[in-house]
């Protein structure tokens, strides 16, 4: 729920990585690393929204190459200092990710990955961004995401919603931008032509998303 608050960091990319650590209440740090553990070395991974290039650099440091792109120039930036140690293996692109379907061909990747990005997109931008990582990813390649996700649950989906509103609205005021929580995010996953091969949460409707891509 208090990723609801993430278009307000994103505005101070300085203060990103200090400020996501307090929204995730510490988990940030696991959430990345449980990411990073899908990559093996030699493994070609594309990062959608690399934000300040933590997760990156985890993943050049496990041997992986990766491709990262984002919007922000400013994280960018961050992201370049920060993966300094593994630059040869890191590519830094300013790309959004609704134009990876002209940017990158047929079964490009073994993994993609994807933390907190997903909730920034409108829904028909993600069911095109999910669809459009399903072809480009090889055979048997891997879509490994994290983000809010919204109860199951009509009551408790009423619930949550009516919690975050103020919040959502006090975001929006401060930066005329808003996050929503993914709803049915593994149907919409499923529907592109991926098998769930793993779900994990992390508290406070964080979840964590394996899925490989279907023959
Ligand atoms: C909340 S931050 C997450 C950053 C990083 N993945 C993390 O988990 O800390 C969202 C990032 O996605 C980027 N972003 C948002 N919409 C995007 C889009 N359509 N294409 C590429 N990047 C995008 C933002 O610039 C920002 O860096």
């Amino acid at each position: 729920m208090s990723y609801v608050f993430m278009k307000v960091l994103e505005s101070s990319p300085e203060r990103y990585d200090f400020g996501i650590k307090i929204l995730s209440l510490g988990r940030i740090n696991k959430i990345m690393h449980d990411m990073a553990d899908s990559v093996r070395s030699g493994d070609s991974v594309l990062e959608i929204g690399c934000g300040t290039g933590t997760l990156a650099g985890m993943c050049g440091e496990k041997g992986g190459m990766i491709t990262c792109i984002d919007l922000s120039d400013k994280m960018l930036s961050i992201a370049r200092r920060k993966i300094e140690r593994v630059k040869e293996r890191v590519d830094l692109r300013r790309l959004s990710a609704m134009e990876i379907d002209t940017e990158f061909e047929d079964h490009s990747f073994d993994i993609i990955l994807s933390s907190l990005v997903f909730s920034e997109l409108e829904d028909d931008e993600l069911r095109f961004v999910i669809h459009q990582c399903c072809r480009i990813l090889k055979k048997d390649g891997y879509l490994v995401v994290v983000d809010e996700v919204e109860p199951d649950n009509l009551i408790p989906r009423v619930f949550y919603r009516g919690l975050r509103l103020p919040m959502a609205i006090s975001t929006y005021i401060l930066t005329q931008r808003i996050t929503r929580p993914i709803k049915d995010f593994k149907e919409k996953i499923k529907e592109s032509g991926f098998n769930i091969v793993e779900a994990k949460n992390y508290g406070f409707r964080t979840q964590l998303i394996k899925a490989q891509k279907r023959d």
